[in-house]
């Protein structure tokens, strides 16, 4: 719909000495598809080692953030330290016809937006601390899930992952409080991504809990 976000992972593979493109192909399918290329991001895995000896290494995760017109909610995460906060700076923007415009003096704040190079790490205790959800071969990082839930949707939007497989974003777009929807072909993985929506669905209601207990007041 107008103004929705539909993110897209994909990774190319090498054949015959050579990536595929395939991740190039779909871009620019979705582009005649109608699609706004909002933004791509370089999901990278901390640790990884060139599986090859004459590449750098293997070809790098994307996430296509695809829209339909402009996306209708933007919150940009900001989790990179400015090493000058407090201090005042000196700050230069141009108007749209690219002149500059006068200087501004504000406070530095403490933390700025991050690059469109997200790095994870990958395993137990980072990928998930959900030891049954290791039974699916290609789990997303909860963290990578996470970060793309609560940069484009707000609480109460509708998440809809239609390969759910482990439910990883099923999980996250709950914990965060927003309605979510997957589906998944394997009946094994659709049965784990239950059992481990069941789990989150007590997290969650533990969290509202302690939140609320900060909150007495606003119970009534
Ligand atoms: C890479 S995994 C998904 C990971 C998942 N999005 C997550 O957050 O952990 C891809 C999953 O898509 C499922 N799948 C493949 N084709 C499907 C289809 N046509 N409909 C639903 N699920 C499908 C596979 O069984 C597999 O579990």
């Amino acid at each position: 719909m107008p103004g929705g976000v539909v993110v897209w992972v994909v990774q190319e593979a090498i054949v015959a000495g050579s990536e595929t493109g395939t991740s190039s192909r779909q871009r620019l399918c979705f582009k005649a598809l109608g699609f706004n290329l909002h933004d791509t991001i370089v999901l990278a895995k901390k640790g990884t080692r060139s599986p090859s000896p004459v590449r750098y290494g293997p070809p790098p995760e994307l996430a296509l953030v695809l829209s339909k017109g402009m996306p209708r909610y933007v919150n940009l995460i900001k989790d990179r330290r400015n090493l000058r906060a407090g201090e005042i700076g000196e700050f230069t923007t141009r108007s749209k016809a690219g002149r500059l415009k006068p200087i501004v003096r504000k406070v530095i704040p403490p933390w700025r937006v991050r690059s469109c190079i997200w790095e994870y790490n990958l395993g137990f205790n980072h990928t998930t601390c959900d030891r049954d959800a290791f039974q699916h071969p290609a789990l997303m990082a909860e963290p990578t899930a996470e970060d793309f839930i609560i940069s484009f949707s707000k609480p109460g939007d509708l998440v809809f992952d239609p390969m759910m497989g482990a439910g990883t974003t099923c999980k996250m777009a709950l914990l965060n409080s927003r309605r979510f929807f997957g589906t998944e072909i394997h009946r094994p993985y659709y049965e784990l991504a239950v059992k481990r929506m069941r789990v989150a669905e007590a997290e969650h209601r533990r969290r509202l809990d302690e939140s609320w207990a900060y909150r007495p007041t606003a119970r009534r």
